[in-house]
């Protein structure tokens, strides 16, 4: 099923996410700027990569989006819905509809509980059905995921990493949800077992109409499955666009240094321009002007003046860059 971008599923704008960093007196004595101006959309049925370095705020992102942590300032508008910092009634109905899939699916299951109980525990919490009914959307979603009804009385220690990712979906699906943020679906598991979440995730996506946020430091698995890609640079959107056009042209100096790392088919490597060098400035000591001027190879003196805001380009991509690269 193709994405349909006419009807954008959620649209986020300027979103900020701000953690206090104190002293050891536990004053507050900055904000570190985990999220700083993240400007996306995501269409009823696509799957958005998001891709940047560690510590880039992408599960942040993920967070703010469905509610875990609070938005400091900006907007996400959800099914045409204001759903920045929801209230009690409408946070209830947003956390069914917009879920959130951890990046460590351990920290998703209490390990004292059975697989079952996990399970049944967001049917309790967000719903009315009766045991019975409840028992009947476990082993539904159990299903959907291909896992054995035996693992109903299971400990989380006792299924494999794999199994751990498809029990989380599953929790997930409980709740019928519309959109997922899956931070970092694949990590940690073998080749084999990787391509066998991927394919479960597609066609989860297919039979539930979901549209997916995407993150992953994996970006052979993000040219292969997702529509468009952002690329995040210490709390910002600084490239947004089709991955078939991110991945052949980069725009962004960064997205350029981080495809350069990426081999191709035939030997040889995406880009041989741009090599990373040195780490990005803390979020709680932002460079001014723009944030990524200290590591790139084409800053200018304008770069220290003026933080570039995403705009479009002649190929279709919106870049946040005073120089883009234009070939
Ligand atoms: N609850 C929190 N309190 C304070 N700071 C936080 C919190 N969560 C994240 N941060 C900080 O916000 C920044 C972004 O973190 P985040 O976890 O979103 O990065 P990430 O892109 O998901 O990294 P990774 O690829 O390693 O998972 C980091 O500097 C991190 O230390
Ligand atoms: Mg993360």
């Amino acid at each position: 099923m193709p994405p349909d971008a006419t009807q954008p599923t959620l649209a986020v704008e300027s979103l900020v996410t701000h953690f206090p960093i104190r002293n050891s007196f536990g004053l507050r004595i900055g904000w570190l700027r985990a999220l700083d101006g993240v400007t996306l959309d995501v269409a009823a049925g696509e799957v958005l990569g998001v891709v940047g370095e560690s510590g880039c705020g992408k599960s942040t992102l993920g967070k703010t989006l469905c509610g875990i942590h609070p938005a400091s300032g900006g907007r996400i508008v959800f099914q045409g819905e204001d759903a920045t910092n929801a209230g009690s009634a409408q946070a209830r109905q947003l956390r069914r509809e917009l879920q959130y899939c951890y990046q460590d699916p351990s920290a998703s299951l209490d390990p004292n509980w059975t697989i079952g109980r996990s399970l049944a525990e967001p049917l309790v919490v967000h719903t009315s059905l009766s045991r019975a009914e409840r028992t009947e959307r476990v082993q539904a979603a159990l299903e959907d995921v291909g896992l054995p009804r035996e693992h109903l009385s299971l400990y989380p220690h006792e299924i494999s990493g794999g199994q751990q990712r498809r029990v989380g979906l599953a929790r997930i699906l409980m709740l019928q949800p519309s959109l997922v943020v899956l931070d970092e679906p694949t990590a940690g598991l073998d080749l084999s077992v990787q391509a066998r979440v991927l394919r479960l995730l597609m066609d989860l996506r297919e039979r539930h109409a979901l549209s997916y946020i995407f993150i992953s430091h994996d970006l052979s698995v993000i040219r292969l499955i997702c529509h468009r890609v952002a690329v995040m640079y210490l709390g910002r959107v600084v490239e947004l666009g089709t991955a078939e056009e991110v991945f052949r042209r980069p725009s962004h100096p960064y997205t350029a240094a981080l495809l350069a790392a990426l081999p191709v088919v035939g030997g040889g490597r995406i880009s041989e321009r741009f090599r990373l060098e040195g780490e990005p400035p803390s979020p709680g000591r932002l460079p001014g002007g723009c944030r990524f001027r200290l590591r790139c190879p084409r800053a200018a003196s304008h770069c220290a003046q003026q933080e570039p805001e995403l705009a479009p380009t002649p190929g279709g991509q919106r870049v946040a860059c005073h120089f883009p690269l234009t070939e």
